[in-house]
């Protein structure tokens, strides 16, 4: 045995994240000196607001530093609850549990129902990270090819979602609003999801932390429906919505049972979130006025890289409705340059500095004509880095 015998969980990781690119962009100015245009960003731009660093500051000088419940603290608990119930629909405090970051939160939910060979339906394209759980777990991401039209944007595919249905189907993951391509999908595509799931006794997974990030029509979410208890399990988190990436902090909602099963879980793998991060998300519940104003400054962000990258023929893009991505087809360009993308996101970091991320990171096929431009950026990035894009895919597309 030797410590480069890996476990089959260790080696189902393929290693390919959007960080790749970020490190290669960071050789590329290294090496060549050239300002990097970062759409490859995945977070918002701005510092963490102000009230949270001073709650969190304040937990700290207090001494407030010890292991917490497994739960989380039961005043941040009882804040989501409140929250959540004054959106969508009664939620107890009971039905929470705090994890350090919402990708914790997506892992303890596939670690409660993954046994070996089942199966989770996953959308094409998707967050990278779902699947690659699914498989650390021993399960089987089985992928929803979700359909692209210019003018309404991607759409859930409903009917490919019941060919795919098995019964090996333990779950499927929905993300709404929706990374990468930033649609906000049809209320009406939700409710017939959930319906589906509902009646096949199939779990619900959704992960919903894009929530605020809207600029466009109305979002659905799972838990306004008041049967969610019986087969969904809510994913959220603060990383987004208040600048908070670095602190770690996200959340599951589900059944009173099952948040006791994580919680025992959560007690064995990292006991709890960040004592006093948990302090400081109490303050974001006040802090919804810079919420509102972040969101307008990426309304303007949005529409200022559509506009762009409209300039460019060659390309086809949807003027995103959430999130804060943008997901041009490039498939014309790839075809006649002889490109695959990631080919094609690497030359644009070699020769012009800008980052973009290849649609074939968010498995498996349908990114492979698209690239995920992040709009949280400033405009003047924005404006530079779209120009350096057009000349780089008008440079490939002159014979
Ligand atoms: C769809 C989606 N879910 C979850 C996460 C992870 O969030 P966190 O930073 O809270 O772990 C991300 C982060 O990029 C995401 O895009």
């Amino acid at each position: 045995m030797s410590v480069d015998n890996f476990s089959i969980s260790a080696n189902s990781i393929t290693g390919e994240s959007t960080l790749v690119y970020q490190d290669f962009a960071r050789q590329v100015q290294k090496t060549k000196g050239i300002k990097i245009i970062n759409f490859g960003i995945g977070q918002p731009d701005l510092p963490t607001f102000g009230k949270i660093r001073e709650s969190a500051k304040k937990a700290l000088d207090e001494g407030f530093t010890s292991y917490t419940s497994a739960y989380g603290i039961d005043e941040l608990r009882q804040k989501i609850a409140e929250h959540l119930s004054n959106k969508y629909g009664k939620v107890k405090k009971e039905e929470v549990i705090i994890t350090p970051g919402a990708k914790t939160a997506l892992y303890l939910a596939f670690l409660m129902y993954i046994n070996p060979g089942d199966e989770v339906l996953i959308f094409d394209p998707s967050f990278y990270s779902y699947a690659e759980v699914v498989k650390m777990l021993g399960g089987v991401p089985v992928y929803v090819k979700m359909k692209f039209n210019e003018n309404t944007g991607f759409s859930l595919n409903l009917s490919e979602v019941e060919s795919k249905l098995t019964k090996k189907t333990k779950m499927i993951v929905l993300n709404n609003p929706h990374n990468p391509t930033g649609m906000v999908f049809d209320p009406i595509e939700i409710e017939k999801l959930m319906q589906i799931a509902k009646e096949r006794r199939i779990i619900l997974l959704s992960d919903e932390i894009y929530d605020y990030f809207i600029y466009e029509g109305k979002m659905k979410s799972v838990l306004e429906d008041p049967d969610w208890r019986d087969y969904v399990i809510y994913v959220n988190g603060f990383s987004k919505t208040f600048s908070m990436t670095g602190w770690r902090l996200g959340y599951v909602v589900a059944k009173e049972n099952v948040i006791r099963k994580m919680a025992a879980l959560a007690a064995n793998i990292y006991t709890c979130a960040t004592s006093f991060a948990q302090k400081g998300a109490l303050a974001a519940f006040d802090s919804f006025d810079k919420v509102k104003e972040m969101i307008s400054l990426f309304r303007k962000r949005r529409d200022t890289m559509y506009e762009e990258l409209k300039k460019i023929k060659w390309i086809q893009v949807y003027k995103s409705a959430g999130a804060f991505y943008m997901f041009p087809y490039v498939g014309e360009i790839l075809r006649k340059s002889n490109l695959s993308v990631k080919d094609f996101s690497l030359k644009l970091i070699e020769e012009k500095g800008v980052t973009t991320i290849p649609g074939e990171v968010f498995p498996l096929d349908v990114g492979k004509e698209f690239v995920r431009l992040s709009f949280a950026v400033n405009e003047n990035d924005i404006r530079e880095g779209i120009k350096r894009m057009k000349e780089f895919i008008d440079m490939l597309m002159t014979p």
